[in-house]
């Protein structure tokens, strides 16, 4: 959850860090620090005032960074420990001569933190952190080399975790680890060795990546890197291949991530597309790593993930077992791994995680491979820990997505899953070719389409006016509490709307199944309740209009996403949010559309930081 960088071989080694904590600053930005490596000695600067924390970051480090031989950085996000300076990153040990950023928890840190105080050493923070800096003291006073003494710390600790280590007496050293957290180091130009939690914190500066295994160190001076087992046995690490620019992770003209974001949705779902729809009406999944035959074994499958890619999940479920007949579950990720599901060599569990490193998915997933089950990830990062875990794995491609709320990287979830259902009946013969061939036309529509929804708030920004869904935005902006409604697929799209207007604008929204409101939460609508309903047309579409029948009769405010000319579903509504036609079970990759659009231009409107919602990181990487 926490972002972590590191440098040496370089006289820009300070300018590396802070460029990459503001790229990393998406993965907390409780607090931010710099830990360096001068003269012999280490430097360390720290600020904790939460969004402010790298500008006020920026105001301490020296003024002659030449002289910085080896730095790393972190920004956090709070778990052990409240947000405060003494509990920021780096940590050092008892004699300043340490200094550790970390990014995961060390589980077993209270009994480390009671026997190292035994032993007289003095923790000066309330983190999990600080042991690793006096376990690493402790192994150099006994003589070992810094990577000695990460490989034997590493061994006594337990969870999940990447840190990085650099020390007064080891000028130009860096030593870092990992075991479940991300950690890829990079090679620059002229020597430059780098390291950080994140690909695109050294975009700028390389595009040479290397990934780190589990229960692996690095050491990285000017120039080399050396990998070692923690038995201290060097192994050659995998070398990883990026295509993301420098610019795709930057706002290109928008005021933020998420318009940004949200306005790459066509790239993102056609590039999702890419080379998997045939043109003779076929699908192609050649990447998946597992085996047709073994699909073809599939009697169950489970689709387990987190937060906005569970709602992609849930689409998923209509669509794999609409298509394909397989019983399909959706869990959510946490529950998944307690509930002791029935698994066995026969279940596909599909995880999806934009950021592949989701500790309660990547756990989930793990628990499913325990259970024998055939375990794949749909993930948007290249080699992110879930994809090298599984036994397949099927890429979004939307490129980076630095806006903490997901947007673009949700509508390339759903796209994968539509495709994997689809290459699922077409492998069991469960869809006929010529009908597979229908739908693989309907999908390569679908980046036009989300465009055309765009276009609109295209137009009105050259125009200089609010777009249709702004106008909206403005009339509902100062409304405290939204309900959420849809039926079938549309439920999922409900629930998304829900959860974009609340992390973003704070607001109260509940999605829930329409069909559900009468038994009970129908209390909650009086005079003035906003309910934003999914009715476009659909077989269900008359019952819908039944329900939003009883929250107007009870005076709610009704906003409808309609199809675009339901002058019939447009006379129910008192705003409307217009979307194109497509495949019923396509349609939440259009209808989520205006719902992000009306979440992002609400919380705009309230005066809020889209791209950094309070209390949120980008990335879970804690239970
Ligand atoms: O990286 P993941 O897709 O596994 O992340 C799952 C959730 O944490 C994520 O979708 C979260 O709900 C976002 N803030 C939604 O906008």
């Amino acid at each position: 959850m926490c972002g972590i960088i590191g440098a040496t071989g370089s006289d820009e080694v300070l300018d590396v860090l802070l460029e990459g904590l503001a790229r990393l600053e998406y993965r907390g930005y409780d607090s931010a620090g710099v830990a360096l490596q001068r003269d012999g000695a280490l430097w360390r600067a720290r600020a904790a005032t939460g969004t402010r924390s790298l500008e006020d970051l920026r105001k301490v480090v020296p003024e002659d960074p030449l002289t910085v031989a080896a730095g790393i950085g972190h920004t956090r996000w709070a778990t052990h420990g409240h947000p405060t300076e003494a509990n920021a990153h780096p940590l050092l040990d008892c004699s300043g001569t340490v200094a550790v950023v970390h990014n995961g928890i060390i589980e077993n840190w209270r009994e480390l933190a009671t026997r190292l105080q035994g032993d007289g050493h003095t923790l000066a923070s309330e983190t999990d952190t600080e042991v690793l800096a006096h376990l690493i003291e402790e192994e150099m006073d006994g003589g070992s080399s810094m990577a000695e003494a990460v490989r034997a710390t590493l061994r006594v600790v337990r969870g999940a975790f990447a840190l990085a280590v650099v020390c007064a007496n080891e000028p130009g050293t860096i030593v870092a680890g990992r075991r479940v957290s991300p950690l890829v180091i990079g090679m620059g130009e002229q020597g430059q060795a780098l390291l950080a939690s994140d690909i695109p914190a050294l975009l700028g500066r390389t595009r040479r990546f290397w990934v780190l295994d589990d229960d692996q160190i690095v050491e990285l001076r000017p120039g080399s890197m050396r990998v070692t087992t923690l038995a201290g046995k060097e192994v050659e690490p995998n070398e990883l291949h990026v295509d993301w620019d420098i610019e795709a992770a930057e706002k290109g003209g928008f005021p933020d991530f998420m318009g940004k974001e949200i306005h790459e949705q066509p790239r993102a779902v056609a590039d999702t597309l890419l080379g998997r729809l045939l043109p003779d009406g076929t699908l192609a999944l050649d990447e998946l790593r597992i085996g047709d035959d073994e699909l073809r074994q599939v009697d169950k499958v489970f689709v387990v993930a987190c937060g906005t890619s569970y709602h992609a999940g849930m689409v998923a479920k209509y669509a794999i077992e609409h298509w394909t007949r397989l019983p399909t579950e959706i869990d959510i990720a946490s529950e998944f791994r307690y509930r002791d599901p029935v698994l066995d060599g026969r279940t596909l569990v599909v995880g999806v995680s934009q950021s592949g490193e989701t500790i309660d998915t990547l756990q989930a997933m793990r628990e499913a491979r325990r259970g024998e089950a055939k375990v794949m990830v749909i993930s948007n990062v290249v080699d992110s820990s879930m994809a090298r875990d599984a036994d397949g794995v099927m890429y979004t491609r939307a490129g980076p997505e630095v806006g903490v709320a997901a947007t673009k990287t949700h509508l390339a979830q759903v796209t994968a899953l539509e495709l994997l259902a689809l290459y699922l009946a077409q492998l069991r013969g469960t869809v006929a070719p010529a009908d597979v061939g229908l739908l693989v036309e309907r999908l390569a529509e679908l980046p036009d389409l989300i465009d055309r929804i765009l276009q609109h708030e295209r137009t009105a920004q050259e125009a200089g006016t609010p777009s249709p869904v702004a106008q909206v935005a403005g009339r509902l902006a100062d409304t405290r509490d939204f309900f959420f409604l849809g039926r079938h697929v549309g439920f999922p799209v409900a629930l998304e709307g829900a959860l974009k207007l609340k992390e973003i604008s704070y607001l109260r929204a509940e999605g829930y199944p329409a069909g559900e409101l009468k038994h009970g939460p129908i209390a909650l609508i009086v005079p003035g309740t906003v309910v934003v309903g999914v009715a476009t047309r659909t077989e269900l579409w008359e019952k819908m209009m039944g329900n939003v029948a009883e929250v107007r009769a009870r005076g709610a405010t009704v906003v409808l996403v309609a199809n675009e000319g339901d002058h019939e579903t447009a006379q129910q509504a008192d705003e409307v949010l217009w979307v194109p036609e497509t495949h019923k079970l396509f349609a939440p990759i259009l209808d989520v559309v205006p719902l992000q659009l009306l979440a992002y231009h609400i919380a705009r409107m309230r005066g809020h930081d889209v791209d950094r919602p309070r209390n949120l990181a980008k990335t879970v990487t804690v239970e």
